[in-house]
């Protein structure tokens, strides 16, 4: 007997399907048999979900410019097969240290189509980027650029951007706002100025451009008129980064400005303010990742307080952003039938008051054994996972076309000691 389809909202990955007894299949898989087979918590990865949003952000530039280059932010989600499937999309990658560039590397990326960020490169990353023969560095500060020349060997060049603080603060969380007046990102004004002399002096680098990242999860687009206002009057160069930053939807009453429309205000705002001829480029992390990702975990207890604590086989270790700045998300019970639900904080096992994934969540009767779905666990969650309290970081499934398989497995007790020394 055929059942009804529950639609689901738009946080979820594409293809997901929820029945009305409660089923959920991602990339056809059932979750439940997901999570009979790889072990709660896991990350669940819809494969063509990724493929997706990449080629949406390369199609959407690829119909407006002739002259761009679509960089994955690989802090996002810096797992070897995310990275391998994007470079054979065709993005590019920006990596923001030496342990992001070897990730980029190993997984393919064309050295040519990496570029190198970070406030505190060392000396040994930089040589590591110049070893490698990266595209560009994208030179944070003054002493950057003193090393870069100085490691450079004369004959040679490398080409740069220079990273510039533009003074501008998108409405986003303060802890993931990168642009404004007193940052740690980049050149202010004034010293913008005295790099630019510099390395149009000089003969081992090649200044092509001027980036700049004003912050993450950015809902009103606006904020990048006022920023690119502000590094256009830095001169004239071939190319300008805007940076990444689009935001998502993460649960169901939120609403995200699409890629497409993101994509039409960053080149329009170039040609508006930089005339023709320019090379864009842009490195988005979260909206290429957010949505992919589904995160399983199962109920161990049930404590009824002040309020009703629903804790989990996971939390803080494998999804920090709820705690680092108030991140919302969602959640539903697998194979319990929506509606009658009540609302409960959904915590963590971790031995920390903060590790509350969701506070408020509105779930119906849950029960020690329930499987539990977080959606848009993409960005930043397999990222900055980690083993407090001695838990294992989850494994990392891909899942598509109805088969799943793991391309991260779950790490083990072993691996907790693995680095320890006689
Ligand atoms: C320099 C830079 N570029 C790109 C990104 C990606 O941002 P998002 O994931 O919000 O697109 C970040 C994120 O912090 C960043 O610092």
């Amino acid at each position: 007997m055929a059942t009804t389809q529950t639609p689901v909202s738009h946080v979820w990955p594409l293809g997901t399907t929820l029945d009305a007894d409660g089923v959920l299949r991602l990339g056809g898989c059932d979750a439940r048999g997901l999570a009979e087979t790889f072990g709660t918590p896991a990350y669940i990865v819809v494969e063509e979900d990724l493929r997706s949003r990449a080629r949406r952000f390369l199609s959407a530039f690829a119909q407006r410019t002739d002259d761009y280059e679509v960089h994955f932010a690989s802090k996002s989600f810096p797992a070897t097969a995310v990275l391998r499937l994007f470079a054979e999309e065709g993005l590019a990658c920006d990596v923001a240290s030496g342990g992001e560039l070897h990730l980029a590397l190993n997984a393919g990326f064309d050295p040519k189509k990496v570029h190198l960020h970070g406030n505190a490169k060392s000396i040994a990353e930089l040589q590591q980027a110049l070893d490698a023969g990266i595209g560009d560095i994208v030179v944070d500060n003054l002493v950057e650029l003193e090393r870069l020349e100085r490691l450079v060997p004369a004959g040679e060049r490398q080409r740069i951007l220079l990273r510039i603080a533009p003074g501008v603060s998108p409405d986003t969380h303060p802890k993931i706002s990168t642009g404004g007046p007193n940052t740690k990102f980049g050149f202010n004004l004034d010293d913008a100025r005295t790099a630019i002399d510099r390395a149009q002096a000089s003969d081992r680098l090649d200044l092509d451009g001027l980036h700049f990242h004003i912050g993450s999860q950015i809902l009103d687009l606006a904020p990048f008129r006022a920023a690119l206002e502000v590094v256009a009057q830095l001169g004239d160069f071939r190319t300008y980064n805007m940076g990444g930053g689009l935001g998502v939807a993460y649960t169901h009453e939120q609403s995200a400005p699409e890629i497409e429309d993101y994509v039409e205000r960053k080149v329009s705002l170039m040609r508006e303010i930089l005339g023709e001829g320019k090379r864009i480029a842009d490195e988005p992390g979260r909206a290429l990742v957010a949505h992919s990702t589904v995160t399983l975990y199962t109920v161990e207890s049930v404590k009824h307080n002040v309020v009703d604590y629903v804790a989990v086989d996971g939390g803080m270790s494998d999804n920090l952003r709820p705690m680092l700045y108030d991140a919302r998300y969602e959640a539903i019970v697998v194979g319990r039938p929506p509606g009658g639900s009540t609302a409960v904080h959904l915590a963590g096992k971790h031995c920390e008051s903060s590790d509350i994934l969701i506070a408020g969540a509105d779930l119906p009767d849950p029960r020690p054994g329930d499987l539990i779905a977080v959606p848009v666990t993409g960005a930043y969650g397999h990222a900055m996972a980690n083993n407090y309290n001695g838990q294992p970081r989850p494994p990392l499934v891909f899942v598509g076309d109805g088969e799943a398989r793991a391309v991260v497995r779950r790490e083990t007790y072993e691996d907790l000691t693995r680095r320890d020394l006689p």
